[in-house]
């Protein structure tokens, strides 16, 4: 490393500036806090001049300019590039936009390499010209992996660096439509002192390509490791340079990735696409309903279907519970894509509104196929599979239960119950439950039939005479 500009330590919680790093922040007393930048205003060193164009803020000359009226800005109906990766370009919100960066963020063996050399294959072989940096892998060993995928990926350009100066030259150079970098935490600025992966590097390297995105209109795709916690990189500011954060799930144990949304400037944020790993890599799957689904028994006890908004899409998902005789001490309540606080909740509601009592009970429910359910319009069908599980007895068959459960034992309304409905009866559902309250205007089908309700009682007093 050469050319070291000056560069000082900011505490990134209440930014106050030291010139040396240290495990705390004099500041305002955090640990941990301390990560590198390159001093501001002024900039030297070799390295920072001959890529200022494309360097941090501080590092361009400044003079005024004029600043032109929005009607004159043009270029807001420029066609984004499709892929072809269905879900990939639907997840975006139709397709990768020019001069944007997106982040895509997993935890390791999720498959974002995969994802992403899928991605620059298909984008080459659409005419947009693809560069893909590996920093973790060699030349060889992004090679095997291309050559187990469908899409042929030749003339895809490859090369395996670390240096930041070196990418963005080469990409200067290149002018490819896309640049895919895996990953943001392998790659490091000559201008900071830290290792790769700190805080002022994956900071640094991201507001750089950053920049060079915007100057250059070329998009760049960054990968980046999912720490502990749960936040990219550790980081949170990364997800405030880039234009779109895209999160790659999945269970390690199942096939099948979620790739979810969860910022994005230009299109909406929730949206999923799902895809399924494959011995040739990622497939979209476009029926995610008959994924989750599985293969569902509609004759066991324990087992009910929602139908939740995934964005704009609707998901049917199985909701499993089980409540069995707990051992000794204090009963189990474990909870699998559903948030505890919100089953401890409904446990009560049951116990309180539906005599139902759990207080001896071992609980565990679980969401089928590793899908999350964060929307209250499940709540009725956790409620369901539970008082299910506890008179042993199955659901009606074909069944979908759609409703937020209040504190009173009221089943309450939820929201686009058409759509809902429609993608009940679309995999071959026949009734729905519902509130009393959240009647659709329209029923889209005439082979579904609506039971509504009032309270949980009142429904479990029919399922369960
Ligand atoms: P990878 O893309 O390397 O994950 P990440 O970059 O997120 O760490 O791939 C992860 C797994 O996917 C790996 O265990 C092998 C598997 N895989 C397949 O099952 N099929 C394939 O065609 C490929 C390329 C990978
Ligand atoms: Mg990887």
């Amino acid at each position: 490393m050469t050319g070291k500009g000056k560069t000082v330590y900011r505490c990134t919680d209440c930014g106050a500036e030291h010139p040396k790093w240290a495990g705390r922040c004099d500041a305002c007393g955090e640990w941990n806090t301390l990560a590198e930048e390159i001093a501001a205003p002024k900039q030297s060193g070799l390295g920072a001049r001959r890529h200022s164009r494309t360097g941090a803020a501080g590092a361009r000359e400044s003079s005024a300019v004029v600043a032109p009226r929005l009607g004159d800005v043009t270029g807001a109906d420029e066609p984004r590039w499709m892929s072809g990766l269905d879900e990939f370009d639907f997840v975006l919100g139709g397709g990768i936009v020019p001069g944007s960066m997106v982040l895509v963020g997993g935890e390791p063996g999720i498959g974002k390499s995969t994802l992403l050399l899928q991605v620059a294959a298909r984008m080459q072989n659409a005419g947009h010209s693809a560069l893909y940096i590996s920093g973790e892998e060699s030349p060889l060993q992004v090679k095997l992996r291309a050559s187990r995928l469908k899409e042929p990926s030749n003339d895809v350009a490859l090369l395996s660096e670390t240096l930041l100066e070196t990418i963005l030259a080469t990409a200067d150079a290149m002018r490819p439509d896309v640049v895919l970098v895996d990953s943001i935490q392998t790659i490091y600025t000559s201008d900071l002192e830290g290792a790769p992966g700190n805080v002022g590097q994956v900071r640094e390297c991201a507001a750089r390509l950053m920049r060079f995105a915007k100057d250059t209109g070329v998009a760049v795709l960054v990968v980046g490791h999912v720490t502990k916690g749960g936040g990219i990189a550790g980081p949170k500011t990364l997800e405030h340079i880039v234009d779109t954060v895209l999160y790659f799930e999945g269970e390690g144990t199942l096939d099948h990735r979620v790739l979810r949304a969860t910022k994005n400037r230009f299109g909406s944020v929730d949206e999923i696409g799902v895809f399924r790993m494959t011995q040739s890599g990622l497939a979209a799957v476009s029926n995610p309903s008959a994924l989750f689904l599985g293969d569902r028994d509609d004759t066991a006890s324990g087992s009910a279907v929602a139908a939740l908004l995934e964005g704009t899409r609707p998901v049917l998902v199985e909701i499993q519970a089980l409540a069995a005789k707990a051992g000794f001490g204090t009963p189990q309540r474990v909870a699998t894509g559903f948030d505890g606080r919100r089953l401890a909740l409904l446990l009560a509601v049951l116990d309180k509104r539906a005599g139902l009592s759990f207080g001896a009970l071992d609980v565990f429910v679980n969401v089928a196929g590793g899908l999350r359910v964060i929307e209250p319009a499940g709540d009725l069908a956790v409620a369901a599979a539970l008082a299910s599980s506890t008179y042993d007895r199955a659901l009606p068959p074909r069944s979908v239960f759609l409703g937020e459960v209040g504190l009173g034992g009221e089943i309450r309304a939820i929201s686009q119950a058409e759509r809902r409905i429609a993608e009940a009866a679309r995999m071959g559902f026949t009734t729905v439950f519902l509130s009393d309250r959240s009647i659709p205007r329209r029923n889209g089908s005439r082979n579904i039939e609506i039971t509504t309700t009032r309270t949980l009682d009142d429904l479990f007093g029919a399922l369960f005479p």
